[in-house]
């Protein structure tokens, strides 16, 4: 399978960041949201992203304007009917990812393979309500993705071996990493990554330590990059909230169960980064401890 243009569905924080990685390597990428101000916001965030990678040397100038020449943006979903590998990044619900397939059945060349960047949601599932679940395949980055090495890449049942191995290629050509995880919930990253922030929650919600020691614990005694408090304003606390139902309901063991303040930091509206607050106020000159 050749592979050359590229859809991505989704103009937020990953799908923008994908389609930055995807045209750098030189991929035709078209970019589809359902308000054109997240699609001009995401111009404006890869742009930025990529001024960002050629004042640290990491890319030329010239790659820069090349690759942002390679994306284009519509509003008009189906148009990513022409291109030969679409990744879904849309809102992680599962609702709205089945009905973006839904409507992108029609418009698919018949060999397009569609796969989803979801973070958790069965890929077994969102396949077996599509006309190809062979053609069909979990293509889970990392963020900020265009940092992180790895991609996980994730079979349903019924995935073939050529749709895999085009994936592969893909991620190959990124220069990056593929980890090829089973589909049960959370695959790899998050079946592990989400416990512990999980853990990091009751360790701030029993009293053990504030937000300020968990992060420094955790940075300094166990050269994590971030603390898991703040890596988890980082990722969204929604969608931390979210992965640890899913691996509750999926797993069926209370060791997966969601603390209730992560819950009750949600119920606010307090969601992290995106929102200028979360465990830490992004509203100041400098992040500053919530708990
Ligand atoms: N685009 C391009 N480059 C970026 C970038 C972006 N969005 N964000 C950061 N960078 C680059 C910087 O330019 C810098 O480059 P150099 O090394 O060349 O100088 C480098 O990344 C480091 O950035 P900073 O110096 O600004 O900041 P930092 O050293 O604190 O690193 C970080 C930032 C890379 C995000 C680091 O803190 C980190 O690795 N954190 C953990 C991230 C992580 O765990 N991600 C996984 C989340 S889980 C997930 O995504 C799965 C899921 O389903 C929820």
């Amino acid at each position: 399978m050749n592979i050359e243009a590229i859809g991505v569905v989704g103009a937020g924080q990953m799908g923008n960041g994908i389609a930055h990685v995807m045209a750098l390597a030189g991929y035709e990428v078209l970019l589809t949201d359902v308000s054109q101000q997240a699609l001009d916001d995401a111009m404006e965030v890869m742009r930025r992203n990529m001024e960002r990678q050629v004042s640290r040397d990491k890319i030329a100038q010239a790659d820069m304007d090349d690759a942002l020449a390679r994306i284009g943006t519509t509003l008009t979903l189906t148009d990513l009917g022409r291109t030969d590998l679409i990744i879904e990044a849309a809102t992680e619900r599962e609702t709205v990812k089945q009905a973006i397939f839904e409507d992108l059945m029609p418009a698919l060349k018949p060999e397009t393979i569609l796969t989803s960047n979801t973070s958790s949601i069965s890929i077994t599932r969102l396949a077996s309500r599509t006309d190809r679940p062979e053609r069909f395949m979990g293509f889970h980055f990392m963020n900020p993705v265009p940092v992180m090495q790895l991609v996980e890449l994730i079979r349903g049942i019924a995935t073939d071996r050529a749709t895999y191995d085009a994936c592969l290629g893909v991620v190959e050509r990124l220069g990056k990493t593929a980890a090829s995880a089973e589909d049960f919930p959370g695959f790899i990253v998050n079946r592990i990554l989400m416990p512990m922030i999980n853990e990091a929650v009751y360790t701030l919600y029993e009293g053990v330590g504030n937000v300020k020691s968990i992060d420094q614990s955790m940075k300094l005694g166990a050269n994590h990059p971030m603390g898991p408090l703040e890596l988890a304003d980082f990722i969204g606390l929604d969608t931390c909230l979210a992965i640890m139902n899913v691996l509750h309901d999926g797993l069926a063991d209370t060791k997966y169960r969601p603390c209730p303040l992560l819950t009750k930091y949600v119920e606010a509206g307090w969601l992290g980064r995106k929102t200028g607050r979360g465990f830490y106020d992004y509203r100041g000159e400098t992040p500053t401890p919530t708990r």
